[in-house]
């Protein structure tokens, strides 16, 4: 079969990324597996499917389709070792499926050294469930690409980003926001091309190694991701209340000081305010692997501040800025 006709099983649809990646696929065969259809999603192309149940719905049996994941990966992982299990008896000779795109996240890199137990559980959690799928899709003989995003932000359809406009939203309510001086470097990639990338690597999935850490086509300083930011906020209104926002830089020593009470009420979140000075970037840039044109960030259209209703995922842990 031409690879760009291989039906699509996505999980993760009632997220940004899921709901770029549908209307890019939009005109290919794509089934939505997950707790709850898509707002203006077709039933009849939607299976009822937790990832949490002991047993994939027979629906899903499907040789000739790539599953592609925007779902927690940890809860993936083990639903897809099973589904993959059910390979090669007698009921069902092929492999369940042909091939997986999931999505994992840059903090398994990034967080390996976190002093906080918090961030080492996750890392743990995301590497056990990287690995997992790896050896479940080896064992079957299908095709295996796991995406580890950095910074995931913007809006599609009805769904945004949790981080950065939650970053958006602390600048409209303060006329002053403290920074250290010296920031560290981040790589955020908007919903659209981290979904761009997937669909990809359903057609070719030789366009990326195993496992790629995946980020924006811009490496910026955290204090001019924040400039951006405002100004692109601006540009669409410019009475918007994050134009009163002034960053105010701090001699980092003063920053650390003044952060320190954090310390002792949450390690987790003084380690997060300390990451502002780390450099979370320089992960392959989506352009480079769809070989298009690099987009300046911030690209269109960011998730609206709190004013405007949008449906919003939780936060998911490996999505902190
Ligand atoms: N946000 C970031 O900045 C960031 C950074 C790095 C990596 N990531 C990764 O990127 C992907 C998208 O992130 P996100 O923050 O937008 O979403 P998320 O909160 O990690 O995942 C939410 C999605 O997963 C589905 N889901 C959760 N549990 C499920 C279950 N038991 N059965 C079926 N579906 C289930 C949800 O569907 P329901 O509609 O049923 O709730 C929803 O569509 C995730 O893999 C995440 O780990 C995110």
């Amino acid at each position: 079969m031409n690879p760009a006709n291989r039906p699509i099983v996505l999980f993760g649809a009632t997220t940004p990324s899921g709901a770029a990646f549908l209307n890019l696929a939009a005109g290919r065969s794509v089934l939505v597996a997950g707790r709850q259809c898509p707002a203006h999603w077709p039933p009849e192309h939607f299976l009822r499917c937790d990832l949490g149940s002991p047993a994939p719905p027979a629906g899903l049996i499907r040789p000739d389709a790539v599953v592609v994941s925007f779902a927690p990966i940890w809860s993936l992982a083990p639903f897809l070792a099973s589904l993959l299990a059910a390979s090669g008896s007698n009921i069902h000779p092929k492999p369940s499926l042909c091939g997986v795109v999931a999505c994992s996240s840059s903090s398994v890199l990034t967080k390996r050294f976190a002093a906080n137990r918090f961030d080492r559980d996750l890392v743990r959690r995301l590497a056990t469930a990287e690995d997992t799928i790896e050896a479940c899709s080896n064992a079957a003989g299908i095709s295996c690409r796991i995406l580890q995003p950095s910074l995931i932000y913007g809006q599609a359809g009805e769904y945004g980003d949790q981080n950065l406009s939650r970053l958006v939203q602390l600048m409209a309510r303060l006329p002053v926001l403290p920074i250290p001086a010296e920031t560290g470097l981040r790589q955020p990639i908007h919903a659209r091309q981290l979904a761009a990338v997937a669909l990809h690597l359903v057609d070719q999935p030789n366009a990326a190694p195993r496992r790629t850490a995946l980020g924006g086509d811009e490496c910026l300083s955290y204090a001019s991701m924040l400039e951006r930011l405002r100004e692109a906020v601006l540009l669409l209104d410019q009475r918007d209340p994050v134009g009163r926002c002034r960053l105010l830089p701090l001699p980092n020593r003063l920053f650390h000081l003044l952060t320190a009470p954090l310390l002792p009420l949450s390690a987790k979140g003084f380690e997060a305010v300390l990451r502002i000075e780390a450099n979370l970037a320089d992960f392959p840039k989506a352009h480079s692997i769809l070989g298009t044109a690099p987009q300046r960030f911030p690209v269109a259209p960011l998730a609206p501040s709190a004013k405007t209703k949008t449906k919003t995922n939780h936060v998911s842990p490996a999505c902190q800025p």
